[in-house]
Parts: structure tokens; C-alpha cells; sequence
């Protein structure tokens, strides 16, 4: 028997026959070309790479507090029980969410952060040659799950002030739209589309066309033109609102994410979803922070404040920005690359998009703030213009 598959060992010369695998026909022609989610930098590899201790990680979006306490306290609860599956229904979380949300808990679904539930939702109801019609650049899971199941995705440029153009989108719409993804605030621009314009696109839609709206950074905005996803939500027509514990609510770690649907797509979706795909901490630790909405207040204001810092640090130098209703900021640039290096010599991790003309950052704590500043000042004087 082989002991190893270290490099050099070569299952084809062990004699069981084994001929090249023909990985092309054994994999789905729809992953061909297809990369892995790449998540951007991680701390440790910028310490390790820059021997940097203190660097700073805003390219995910992430709260930079804790978990809530409260939550904490309950997730330790279940330690010693994890022995047993989790409740595989969500009964308990569920329910607090009903509560919460004023909406009945047969129209919710709980998955392994709101990302699974893109997903399952794609499964449930995507055939091959459907089209998936989505704002770009906005949430970059959207052409996956697109493609993941044969639709073609069509993309809709967001506006010149980098907002979701509903009335192009609504134009996108045919007899083979099966999904719209609609991100409100967008990520990663931070923009959001308006009570008015989102009306307006619900006008006539066909009814095969399921809309989904991603409202994964709901509690940061502040905006009275806000559509709230859920206002509109009537069981009944096909509109999915989602929402997550990863972020407000400092849980990214845990993935727990949920979404109000309709029954129907509710079953479709328990249907392909694994039987215990949300753990049992994840569901504990996202109920008990539910009951801590002081805490979500504290920190709606805290973002809002730390952001208006960066606007007026960027304001002073110069630096061209779109104002955000989340809790990250688009920065705009022509020399994305260098200024991407730039911050990261100050240890400083941003989001980059390859070469489009931008970087998005996460909004941070205070000291945090004063450092991006800084690391942005520095930037400047040594690019000069960016
Ligand atoms: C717009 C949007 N939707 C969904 C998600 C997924 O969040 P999670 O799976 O952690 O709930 C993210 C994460 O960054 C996001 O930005």
C-alpha cells in the first residue's frame, strides 16, 4: 500500500493501471474557467510578509468589535453539547427572528451565512439557459451562482454615481429572467436605490422573475428613502429579502445568515439545503445577540461617526470617495494597484478589484481610523495625486 502522496509519488506507476484521469469530462463543463472565491489578504500573511504586528484588515467588511456579550455568554452555553447535532430546523432562532421582524417563521430560512442561502436559492429554482440579471459591480457571489447552474448572467452597469440603475435593469428583464439580485446598500460601492425607484421596478414584473434583495448591510443605513426590503415582502409575491449575523452583529465567523421567502421556495430550499447546515453555537449565539438591540444602536452610530472622519480625513487630501450608506467605502483611484501597495506597506489591507479604478475599505474603529488616515497621507505624499 502507498504510504504517501507527498510530491513526487505518482499513483500511475503503482501499478493499479490507472491511466490520466480526464478530469474536464468528469467535472461540470459549467466550472470550466471558473476561480475559487478569493477573500483577499489575510492578517497573518501581511504580518508574516511585512513583519508588520499591527496590521489592520478592511477588506472584508467585518465590525471590528467582538461578537455581543450576551452572545458570547449563550455560545459558551453549548460547548459542552456538542456532542449532538444541531437543530437542523432552526426552530429556536427562527422563531426570535419572527419575533423580531414581525413576520411569521414559516417564511424563514436560516443557512451557513446569507452566502449559502445565494446559493440554495440559485439551486432551487435555476435551469440551464435562465438568466440571472444583476447590478456590476455589485456582490461578486451573484455571476457565480449564475453560472454554478447553467444561467446566463447578465450584468447591469450600476450608474456614473456608481448606484443600481433600475430602470436599465428592469429593461434587462425577459421571458428568460428567472432572478434579479438586487444588493441595497450595494457592495462594494455603498450606494443604495431609492423607495421610488424600487416601486417602480416591481411595476408589472413578470411573475416567473424571482427577486432577490440582498440586504446584508441593512442596520448601517440611515437613510429615510431607504426601501426596507421587508415592507414589501407579502409571502406571497416571488421577492426573497436577506439578511446576515456577520456583520453589524460580528458573528462572520459563525456563518449565519437568513432570508424571508415565500413557503414554496422555503421548501425547495430545505430541500437542497444539507440537513444540519447551521451550527449549533452559530444559531445560540445569533438568537441571544438579537435581544441586545441597544448594542446594534451603539454601533449604527459608531460606524456613521468613524466614517464621517474618513470622509473629511479623504476630503483634506484630496481623495475622491463614493459617500457610503455602509459600513465600508469605495475609494476611487486611477492607480488602484500602487495605492493598494501603498496601504499595505502601512499595513493596511484594502479590497482591490484587480484593475478597476477603485479600492473599497472597511469602516473601523477610531484608532483604526486615524491610521488609515495616515496610511492614506502617506500614500498620497509618496504617489503624489491619486
Ligand atoms: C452583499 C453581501 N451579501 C452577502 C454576503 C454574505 O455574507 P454572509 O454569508 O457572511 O452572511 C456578503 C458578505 O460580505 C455581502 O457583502
Amino acid at each position: 500500500m502507498r504510504d504517501s502522496l507527498g510530491p513526487g509519488a505518482d499513483p500511475r506507476s503503482e501499478g493499479g493501471g490507472l491511466q490520466d484521469v480526464n478530469w474536464d469530462a468528469l467535472i461540470r463543463s459549467e466550472l470550466d474557467g471558473m476561480r475559487p472565491y478569493e477573500p483577499g489578504l489575510r492578517a497573518s500573511e501581511v504580518r508574516e510578509r511585512s513583519g508588520r504586528a499591527d496590521v489592520l484588515k478592511l477588506s472584508s467588511n467585518e465590525y471590528p468589535d467582538g461578537p455581543f456579550p450576551s452572545a458570547l455568554e449563550a455560545a459558551g452555553r453549548v460547548l459542552s453539547r456538542l456532542n449532538r447535532y444541531p437543530d437542523g430546523s432552526c426552530r429556536a432562532l427562527r422563531a426570535r427572528l419572527a419575533e423580531r421582524w414581525g413576520v411569521d417563521e414559516r417564511f424563514i430560512s436560516v443557512g451557513n451565512g446569507s452566502n449559502e442561502l445565494i446559493r440554495l436559492i440559485g439551486q432551487a429554482v435555476l435551469r440551464p439557459g435562465d438568466e440571472v440579471v444583476y447590478a456590476w459591480p455589485s456582490f461578486v457571489v451573484y455571476p457565480t451562482v449564475a453560472r454554478l447552474f447553467g444561467a446566463k448572467a447578465v450584468q447591469v452597469p450600476l450608474t456614473a454615481e456608481q448606484r443600481h440603475d433600475l430602470p436599465a435593469m428592469r429593461a434587462a428583464v425577459n421571458e428568460r429572467t428567472r432572478v434579479v439580485f438586487l444588493c441595497n446598500p450595494n457592495n462594494p460601492t455603498g450606494t443604495i436605490y431609492t423607495r421610488d425607484e424600487f416601486e417602480a421596478f416591481l411595476v408589472g414584473l413578470p411573475e416567473q422573475v424571482l427577486v432577490v434583495v440582498d440586504e446584508a448591510y441593512f442596520e448601517f443605513v440611515d437613510d429615510a428613502d431607504y426601501p426596507d426590503g421587508l415592507r414589501t415582502f407579502d409571502g406571497v409575491r416571488p421577492l426573497v429579502v436577506l439578511r446576515t449575523f456577520s456583520k453589524i452583529y460580528s458573528l462572520a465567523g459563525l456563518r449565519v445568515g437568513y432570508g424571508f421567502m415565500p413557503e414554496p421556495l422555503k421548501r425547495a430550499v430545505d430541500c437542497v439545503r444539507e440537513p444540519f447546515n447551521v451550527g449549533s453555537v452559530g444559531q445560540v449565539a445569533a438568537a441571544f445577540s438579537l435581544d441586545d438591540q441597544t448594542e446594534v444602536a451603539r454601533r449604527q452610530r459608531e460606524n456613521l461617526e468613524q466614517k464621517t472622519y474618513l470622509y473629511s480625513g479623504f476630503d483634506r487630501l484630496g481623495i475622491r470617495y463614493i459617500p457610503s450608506h455602509a459600513n465600508f467605502v469605495y475609494v476611487l483611484t486611477e492607480r488602484p494597484v500602487e495605492v493598494f501597495e501603498s496601504l499595505l506597506s502601512e499595513g493596511v489591507i484594502a479590497r482591490d478589484f484587480g484593475t478597476a479604478p477603485a479600492l473599497r475599505l472597511t469602516v473601523s474603529a477610531a484608532n483604526d481610523t486615524d491610521r488609515v488616515v495616515e496610511a492614506f497621507s502617506r500614500t498620497v505624499a509618496r504617489l503624489g495625486s491619486i
